[in-house]
């Protein structure tokens, strides 16, 4: 994490700003994004592929960080998107990334999302079922458009990653059965209003285990071209998906090289474009959730830091048995002898544990802390569980920082909210 440092006087800092600066004019709990790490990791995923030889584009997968100022950097470094509702669609458009740069993927796309990325001129729809395409075709001959589409398939491969972030297995419910693919691939291309322009998979996500589930996978997308184009269908290019994982804790996870290297020597031979949809290699290590300690306190046979910041907050480690590497964030606390403390949120229920048994500093009230490793699936899957506010996002890119989204009211909680008229509510 070369966006990180320690120092003395100044404690954890990101980039050139100290974490403390930001917790004392933004307040905590604070998502904080290093801008510098961002684009880093852009360009080395970029260099990977470029290196083994592809022609390849990424579409960075906005689900892992939607923020627009963190989209706009990715726009900067020439990434494009893959987007997955009407809102992230919106959200990489108001960043500037082109209608063209954009890719719409998604198992249950509804009707008005459809007509609305057919209206912008999204660049492509990745196509999951032979239901979905029936539907494309009718909505885009009607208004007289034609939708450039691919089609997902589920190469029916375990990515050996956590059950609930598994893709790529026949029991799960995305893609089109191989087997069915190069019937339905000739019939895209009879359906009036859609232009078929490749295949799609995504098996998986934070996979670690090596390249061999990713290579079955591309080893059979690139039989299924190789078909296809014997057929006189035709094929323009291959989206790999996203899902290559990150090291939380100290699992060896794969370098950009390896995945460039598993697609090249799969894919490679048939000299076509191909696409990549990362989303947390990209937007997980630069960004940290900062949070201050509320109280020590001693249980029986345990010590809790309860922190300010929850499961409503940073809900991997409570939906996924998650880890996130915390640091104590003042200088004399990053060098303060540790014991064993488990770390959790204030919300009222024992899932809200952000760690147990972590090695840690005897922490006092006020004191901060860096939950590392949560740029990607943090903020975005935040609630307001409790009543809790979101908390406030900030970037920093060299000595700068700036907050990219303010600290949500307590009051606008409950904005939108009526009472019935039968309750004493106004109106109808
Ligand atoms: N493409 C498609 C079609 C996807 O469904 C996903 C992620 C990606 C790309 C990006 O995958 P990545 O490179 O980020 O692994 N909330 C979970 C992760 C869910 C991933 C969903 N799909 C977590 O916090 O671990």
């Amino acid at each position: 994490r070369p966006h990180l440092s320690a120092h003395a006087m100044d404690g954890l800092l990101v980039e050139e700003v100290p974490l403390a600066r930001i917790a004392r004019e933004v307040g905590t709990p604070t998502w904080v994004y290093s801008a510098g790490a961002l684009r880093r990791r852009a360009r080395a995923l970029q260099a990977a592929l470029s290196g083994a030889g592809l022609h390849a584009s990424i579409h960075y997968a906005v689900k892992a960080n939607t923020s627009l100022a963190v989209l706009r950097v990715l726009a900067e470094e020439g990434l494009g998107a893959d987007v997955v509702s009407e809102g992230e669609m919106l959200a990489a458009r108001a960043a500037g990334i082109a209608a063209a740069d954009i890719v719409f993927s998604g198992v249950g796309k509804t009707e008005a999302e459809l007509r609305r990325a057919l209206a912008e001129g999204i660049g492509q729809i990745n196509l999951e079922s032979a239901e979905e395409a029936a539907t494309l075709s009718a909505l885009a001959a009607g208004m007289g458009r034609t939708a450039r589409v691919a089609l997902r398939v589920n190469p029916d491969v375990d990515a050996r990653t956590h059950a609930k972030i598994t893709t790529g297995k026949s029991e799960n419910k995305f893609g089109v059965v191989l087997d069915d693919a190069p019937a339905l691939y000739r019939r895209l291309t009879e359906l009036p209003g859609l232009e078929p322009v490749g295949v799609a998979v995504h098996i998986g996500s934070q996979i670690t285990s090596g390249m061999a589930a990713y290579r079955g996978a591309y080893a059979k997308l690139a039989d299924l071209v190789r078909a296809l184009l014997a057929d006189g269908l035709p094929v323009r290019h291959i989206d790999c998906g996203g899902g290559l994982g990150i090291p939380y804790r100290d699992e060896p996870a794969p370098l950009p090289e390896a995945l460039a290297g598993a697609i090249a020597a799969t894919l490679g031979p048939l000299g076509l474009p191909v696409m990549l949809e990362p989303g947390r290699w990209i937007a997980g290590p630069p960004g940290l959730l900062l949070a201050s300690v509320v109280l020590q306190k001693q249980g029986r046979d345990r010590r809790f830091l309860v922190l300010d910041a929850a499961m409503n907050d940073l809900v991997r480690p409570a939906m996924y048995d998650a880890w996130h590497g915390i640091l104590p964030v003042g200088g004399a606390d990053l060098v303060a002898p540790v014991s064993p403390a488990d770390v959790v949120g204030p919300v009222c229920e024992t899932g809200d544990t952000f760690a147990r048994g972590r090695a840690l500093p005897s922490l006092q009230s006020g004191a901060l802390v860096a939950l590392l490793d949560a740029g990607a699936y943090g903020a975005v899957m935040s609630s307001t569980y409790n009543m809790r506010p979101l908390a406030a996002e900030v970037m920093v890119e060299g000595n700068r920082f700036a907050v990219i989204r303010e600290r949500q009211a307590a009051e606008a909680l409950l904005a939108g909210q009526r009472l019935p008229a039968w309750l004493g509510g106004g109106g109808s």
